[in-house]
Order: structure tokens, then C-alpha cells, then sequence
């Protein structure tokens, strides 16, 4: 890729390639997931805690909101969290539904209400649905607090979390998949066309969730950038790229201790970030990137999506829609494949109107 020795997805522990998608599914992927959760998200939440759902439905001309007071039971209490959907009235079902993990609070409760980071009407008017949830009601963004919601419904609040235990980026992930449990009942959308997409720490979110649960059709990680998509091995990439050591160090709430041990010793992982982007095949990835984000590393980033490409191969889906693999690509362009997306906008970091416009324009749920 960059001269780096990356690991070799197609590679089994074992030793011996995997030449087939079923051997992938069956075999390398289980070994995969679980390489990530010991050593770079750490343990999840349970999927199986028992989840009820209270929606409280509001129309709106052309638009219904609802209210879906998610709680969850563990076995220290239950808590909930709060998802909103704004659903389009359409021929038929939506387009597909966008849901977004939001950690800046952005999402408000009007259908007209716009923002670069979350243009909702934008979205509707497209045709698709949309929901969101703030993190905030999962674990705070906080290393003081970031246990206090739902965290420790599941751990004992007075002693340390286990060193391989998964933190608020983990968290986060899990609540998405909580939210797509209610999103699958909703009889207004089409449960197979459900897209997971995060800005940044929430991209970081996103991936991780669009790699462990496979009923999320699409995987939007934009400007996701360290412990997202960019290659852990390319350090700072030469321009200020973020390392482990250093998102580690800024941000000791975001990864399980285990994660610290690769601080300064990235090579030392058994996994790189191409290996969660394949995590999602055969279903679609997508990668928004900017030019002026230095500390996500763009090029790390771009590296990293045509470096899972082999792994779609298997599935005959290893087209990335780039004219070639060489850096840069052309900016403010959408590239699509049959099953991966990607996009360099120019300028600085951000989820902006004209990253949704390549998400909404890029037919994300056909081949
Ligand atoms: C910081 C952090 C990044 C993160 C970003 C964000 O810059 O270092 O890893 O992606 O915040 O969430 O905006």
C-alpha cells in the first residue's frame, strides 16, 4: 500500500488464505471481530439485554416524527435513551432510512429544521427517513461520566471497568444497534435498507457498529479518521496524522486499557483499519473524506478503503469506483462500486451539505 507491511486480511491465524467468501464468513471474519474487541473497541455491551420501545407519534404536512423512548434492562436497573425519526410521506416505503449518531446534540425536533451536519429536510425531501440519537444518553462524552448511563447497568459502578471492557466508542456502537432494533419493527420502513452513518468519534462508532451488525445495509464513517479508517501503522502519516498513542492519551474514555498497549507500537497489532472496513462486505461501505483534515490522515483513510477491496473481491463486489488506487484521487467527486463508496471533499474537517450530497445522490442501498 505505502510500503508499510499491512496485515494480510486474506490470512488466516492459522496461516492459510482464504480464498472463498464462505471461508471468509465462517472462518476469518469471527477471527477478525474478535481481534477488534480485544484489542482496539473492547467488549460490548449485551446485545441481547431485553430492549422496550415507547413511540409517541407527531404529523406533520408531508412528515411524521416519532418519539421512541428506547429502554434497556441490565442487571444493575434499566435506563433509556431517546431516538428520533422523521419519516417522509413517500409512494411506498422511504428510500431507506439514515441513522445517525449524533454527538454534538444537533438534531432538534422539526422536520424543516437544516444543517450541514444534519439537513433533515434535505434528507426527507430526498425521500429517505431519519433518525439520531445523541450519545449522550448512551455513555456522556466524558471520561467523569461516560459510564453513568448505560454502561453500568451491565458493570459495577464502584470498581474500575475490566482492562478489555469496550468504552464510550464501543457504547456508542452498541446503541445504534439498539436503535436499529426498534427501526427493524417500525412497519413505516424497510428494515433491509437501513444505513449507520457518524461524523468523526461518532464515524469511529459507526464503522465499529456497521462491522459487528450485519443488518445495517450500508456504513458511512465520515472523516472518521484514527481507530476509524485511517491505518493505525502509518503513525502520523507524515502530516499530523493522529496516532493511537495519541487518541489514547486526548481521549481515555473513547478505548478499553488493552488498546494502550499498542501506544508507539501500532506494527504490534493484529489488525489494521482496512480489516474493519472489510468487516462490512459484502454490504456497503462508505468513506467520506477531507482534503484539509490532517489529523484524520486522507490519505490513511483512502489507503485503508482500497486495501479492503480484496475482501469484497471474494464476493465479486471489489470494484472501489476509483479510476486508480494511486493517492490523491480527484476531490468533490463521488467514486462507487457495486458495494463500496468513497469521496475526498476539499476543505477541512466537517459533515457538510456537500458530503450529504454525495451520501443522498449515491444510491447507497442497490448495487
Ligand atoms: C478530535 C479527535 C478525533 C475525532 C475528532 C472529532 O479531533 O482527536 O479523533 O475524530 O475530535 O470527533 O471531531
Amino acid at each position: 500500500m505505502d510500503g508499510e507491511d499491512y496485515p494480510n486480511p486474506l490470512r488466516l491465524k492459522n496461516g492459510d488464505p482464504v480464498t472463498t467468501a464462505a471461508q471468509w464468513q465462517e472462518r476469518r471474519r469471527p477471527e477478525l471481530l474478535a481481534d477488534f474487541r480485544r484489542n482496539v473497541y473492547g467488549r460490548g455491551l449485551p446485545d441481547s439485554a431485553p430492549t422496550t420501545f415507547e413511540v409517541t407519534s407527531t404529523a406533520f404536512p408531508g412528515v411524521t416524527r416519532k418519539n421512541v423512548e428506547i429502554t434497556v434492562a441490565g442487571p444493575r436497573g434499566s435506563a433509556g435513551f431517546d431516538l428520533t425519526l422523521f419519516v417522509p410521506e413517500t409512494d411506498g416505503k422511504p428510500r431507506g432510512t439514515f441513522l445517525m449518531i449524533d454527538h454534538r446534540g444537533s438534531v432538534g425536533d422539526g422536520p424543516g429544521q437544516s444543517s450541514g451536519y444534519a439537513p433533515v429536510s434535505t434528507i426527507l425531501a430526498a425521500g429517505y427517513a431519519f433518525a439520531a440519537f445523541d450519545v449522550d444518553g448512551i455513555a456522556p462524552d466524558d471520561s467523569r461520566t461516560y459510564r453513568s448511563e448505560m454502561i453500568d447497568l451491565f458493570h459495577a459502578p464502584d470498581r474500575p471497568l475490566p482492562d478489555d471492557a469496550g468504552r464510550a466508542v464501543s457504547a456508542w456502537a452498541w446503541g445504534a444497534g439498539r436503535a436499529m432494533d426498534y427501526l427493524q419493527t417500525d412497519p413505516d420502513l424497510d428494515p433491509a435498507r437501513v444505513a449507520v452513518i457518524g461524523h468523526s468519534r461518532s464515524g469511529k462508532a459507526a464503522l465499529w457498529a456497521g462491522a459487528q451488525d450485519t443488518r445495517f445495509a450500508a456504513v458511512v464513517g465520515n472523516n472518521s479518521g484514527s481507530t476509524g479508517a485511517k491505518l493505525a501503522r502509518r503513525g502520523d502519516g507524515g502530516g499530523g496524522g493522529e496516532t493511537v498513542s495519541a487518541i489514547n492519551a486526548a481521549f481515555p474514555h473513547w478505548f478499553p486499557k488493552t488498546y494502550r498497549a499498542f501506544n508507539g507500537r501500532e506494527s504490534a497489532l493484529p489488525v489494521d483499519q482496512h480489516e474493519l472496513l472489510a468487516l462490512i462486505a459484502p454490504r456497503r461501505v462508505v468513506i467520506g473524506s477531507a482534503s484539509g483534515d490532517a489529523t484524520a490522515d486522507p490519505e490513511g483513510e483512502f489507503l485503508a478503503y482500497t486495501a479492503a477491496a480484496p475482501v469484497y473481491e471474494l464476493f465479486e463486489l471489489g470494484d472501489t469506483g476509483l479510476p486508480s488506487a494511486k493517492w490523491p484521487p480527484r476531490t468533490d467527486r463521488a467514486f462507487r462500486g457495486p458495494a463500496m463508496s468513497y469521496h475526498l471533499r476539499s476543505g477541512s474537517h466537517g459533515l457538510t451539505a456537500a458530503d450529504w450530497k454525495i451520501y443522498l445522490d449515491g444510491d447507497l442501498f442497490s448495487r
